[in-house]
């Protein structure tokens, strides 16, 4: 492969039906580079939560996805209401959701802790009112 393959993805804010796109096409694009199954997996797993994350909490973003042979980093840009507290929103159980989110599935909490415990670097920019900026890193 290239040395670094650029991948850029808008997700849209009002489709349930289609959040998940953007981490299914990108699974299929590492494994097709050839990367570790266990490394895809990651990826698609934390890319998935933060994509819904996007949908549900922030009206949809924007992905950036940058392959590189040893490093995939996945930069995930919204302009939503942002996160007044971090460390609670990272803490497991803990949802904002409301009750026609959690009808659909969604809203158990368990999408930030698991795109830290899935990456190899999880960082996160938040202003309110202006939006977030979650950056994952894995090690391939
Ligand atoms: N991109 C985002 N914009 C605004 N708030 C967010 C965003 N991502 C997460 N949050 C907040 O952090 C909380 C925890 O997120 P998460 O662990 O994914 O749980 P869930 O999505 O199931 O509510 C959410 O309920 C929401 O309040
Ligand atoms: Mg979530």
């Amino acid at each position: 492969m290239a040395e670094l393959m650029k991948l850029h993805y808008e997700v849209n804010g009002d489709d349930f039906t289609r959040a998940g796109e953007t981490s299914s096409k990108v699974k299929k694009t590492l494994n097709q580079l050839g990367f570790n199954p266990e490394v895809v997996r990651k990826v698609a797993i934390a890319m998935y939560e933060g994509e819904i994350n996007m949908v549900i909490h922030a009206d949809g973003g924007e992905i950036d996805v940058a392959i590189a042979p040893e490093k995939i980093t996945v930069v995930m840009k919204d302009v939503g209401p942002g996160i007044p507290d971090l460390d609670m929103a990272m803490t497991e159980g803990f949802s904002t959701a409301d009750h026609s989110v959690r009808e659909l599935g969604f809203g158990a909490g368990m999408g930030l802790p698991n795109m830290k415990k899935y990456s190899d670097g999880l960082n996160i920019e938040t202003e309110l009112g202006k939006g977030t900026t979650v950056t994952l890193e894995f090690n391939a």
